[in-house]
């Protein structure tokens, strides 16, 4: 990678590039590390101070591990290192739609050398699958799918090897590759694929005008120079996990939306809150060079109307998307919702950077069926999360009271809140997943190379301990709560961690993982989960796929299974060199599972340029898979 492309950094190292943490290298972190791993050897798994801290894959045995028994209806797979997918014996997979594909018979085929036309590029499936859910509507099965990023060297393959775009006709191609896609979708004799025209077919893009919704509509924060009075925003950015409301719409969640501007004015002197949130002088993609925009000096707010959870009704292709403030603005991974016992909705959200947060919404009003649901996420209060070293957790409001802030403000600025409040600093909390069958929630906690190390971004100490137990976390963990009194409304709860990725064959120490890790199913980087209707967790991985030094055995990324009951985790899938599993969904009968490889390496799914594709995983006798 050359010095000035940094398309291929991860946005946390192309965010400390431009805004370096300071090292903290406190002698009490140190020790708090060494007591950790030796809790965990002693195999009593006290971890940190506490000892409560004791999830059923900790304690699980080896011995039934790999063998694809009990609750798996599959022999697990070995690892891959090639250029396509794998699935169990006795299941097949097929592309179902890719990058570049049109949505509408008006687009142009899409051409594997040159990629993407400009004219067709809102009109054509979108770079970089993501998030997606899958809605009934009537006889009609409607995907809504987030597009992330663009890669630019794959959508300019000729032009720009510096990751940035060079003239504003590139900018806008970029821009309408991402976003998200509502497609129908159908199974014919020749497997599944898209409905072409279909009145469902739309594609949301960085320019779509939404509606921004809640608290901190019409603040003199999100007050730009396109809507002066802060209730609409243009676009919307860096669509990473998503989420359904009982109500069948569709969440969208902005996750690295700072990427995306940049100021003309190299003095500019940022706010703090714009450091924060990794708002930078020089944008990844060079937008702010042929748009004001994206030019922080020309429209100083246009980057607060980003970073937000957004609704969207995939049955109603003509209505208009909604940014809930409620939710806070943060870097968005997923929003997984629940319902209390007496009605009221809780979304569950994580914030994915190094030592960033997890946050609950918990709405005022109760969803009934079939009554109103369009204020429901409008009226609420905005928790964080607070994980004892004994197994126990609160809840923190974030109000007037506890912040010092003003309701908009802590909305818009919620890292700022967070901070406040003395949330725990998490290792990067990607997708949350609720259970149907008990009442417990999952968040995967990716990895986070600065635990012990340095402070995130507001300056908040990443001390090793309880919930975060690894100094220079490579591998990650997933973390489960319960929440008292069987509410998910509730500020108490109690913690343990699912499982620890590892790898026991090159670490005997709390690197090596949790006892349901074995050299049989070992991964790193859990990152997208879903748990299907039987109740098996689904853990997607976008970690370190060489191969080689602590990742060596790991290979591709990829998806396995666990039982929560027991902590058995089986591999299910692995993809094609390069990419990120990430995204996955039913079919209505259940006997189709849709899952996203984002940006594979060439090869995949054939000649010419790599592309993220959906792909469609059966059984050979066609029985459910979730
Ligand atoms: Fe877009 Fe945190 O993954
Ligand atoms: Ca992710
Ligand atoms: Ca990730």
């Amino acid at each position: 990678m050359q010095d000035s492309d940094t398309s291929a950094m991860s946005w946390d190292d192309w965010d400390e590039t431009n805004d370096p943490r300071p090292e903290a290298t406190e002698f009490d972190r140190v020790v708090e590390a060494s007591l950790s791993r030796r809790g965990f050897l002693s195999g009593l798994v006290a971890i940190g101070s506490g000892a409560a801290a004791l999830g059923t894959g900790l304690l699980s045995s080896t011995s039934a591990q790999a063998q694809g028994a009990g609750r798996f209806a599959f022999k697990p797979i070995p690892i891959s290192t090639d250029a396509t997918v794998h699935v169990p014996e006795g299941y097949n997979w097929q592309s179902m739609i890719s990058w570049g594909d049109p949505l509408f018979s008006d687009a142009e085929a899409f051409d594997p050398e040159n990629g993407v036309t400009l004219a067709s590029s809102d009109r054509v499936f979108g770079e970089n699958t993501d998030g997606m859910e899958l809605f009934v509507v009537g006889n009609h099965q409607v995907i809504a799918v987030n597009h992330e990023y663009a890669n630019t060297k794959t959508n300019l393959p000729k032009t720009h090897a510096d990751g940035k775009a060079g003239s504003a006709d590139d900018a806008q191609l970029l821009r309408n590759l991402q976003g998200v896609a509502v497609i129908e979708v159908t199974e014919g004799e020749d497997g599944w694929g898209v409905v072409v025209d279909s009145p469902f077919n739309r594609r949301i893009t960085h320019d779509t005008v939404i509606n921004i919704t809640g608290p901190a509509a019409g603040s003199d924060l999100l007050k730009t120079v396109s809507d002066a009075t802060g209730v609409t925003a243009r676009g919307t950015m860096n669509n990473c996990g998503a989420g359904r409301t009982p109500w069948g719409t569709y969440l969208t969640c902005e996750e690295n939306f700072n990427g995306y501007f940049g100021s003309t004015d190299e003095a500019l002197e940022r706010t703090p809150e714009q450091v924060r949130y990794g708002v930078n002088l020089k944008g990844r993609y060079g937008y702010e060079n042929f748009d004001e925009r994206f030019d922080i000096s020309k429209d100083p707010n246009e980057p607060n109307t980003q970073g937000w959870v957004v609704e969207i009704d995939p049955a109603n292709p003509d209505s208009v998307p909604n940014k809930r403030t409620a939710l806070g603005r943060f870097k968005h991974e997923n929003a997984a919702c629940a319902i209390a016992p007496d009605g009221r909705v809780v979304v569950y959200m994580g914030d994915d950077e190094r030592g960033e947060f997890l946050y609950k919404f918990v709405s005022d009003g109760v969803y009934v069926p079939g009554g109103d649901t369009s204020s429901l996420l409008d009226n609420g209060t905005l928790y964080v999360a607070k994980f004892l070293e004994n197994g126990s957790g609160q809840w923190l409001a974030l109000t007037p009271e506890t912040t010092g802030m003003a309701q908009d403000e802590l909305l818009v600025f919620a890292r700022v809140a967070a901070s406040k409040v003395g949330a725990t600093t998490m290792d990067r909390p990607e997708w949350v997943a609720v259970s149907p069958n008990e009442i417990a929630a999952y968040c995967a906690l990716t990895n986070n190379k600065n635990r012990g190390i340095k402070a995130n971004a507001g300056g908040d100490e990443t001390p090793v301990g309880g919930v975060n137990p690894r100094a220079e976390n490579k591998y990650g963990q997933i973390v489960r709560w319960y929440p008292a009194n069987e509410n998910h409304a509730d500020l108490a709860f109690t913690w343990d961690l699912y499982v620890m990725a590892g790898n026991p064959e090159k670490h005997d120490d709390i690197y090596a993982g949790s006892r349901n890790v074995t050299a049989g199913n070992m991964f790193n980087s859990p990152d997208g989960m879903m748990i299907d209707s039987t109740g098996l967790i689904w853990i997607q991985t976008d970690g370190d796929y060489k191969n080689e030094g602590d990742f060596e055995g790991m290979g591709n990324n990829q998806m396995l299974a666990g039982d929560p009951a027991t902590g058995e985790i089986n591999r299910f899938l692995t993809g094609p060199f390069g990419c990120e599993v990430t995204g996955l969904c039913w079919s209505a009968d259940k006997r189709t599972m849709f899952v996203g490889i984002q940006h594979p390496a060439a090869g995949f799914p054939g000649e010419g340029l790599p592309r993220s594709t959906i792909v469609a995983i059966k059984r050979d006798d066609n029985a459910r898979v979730g």
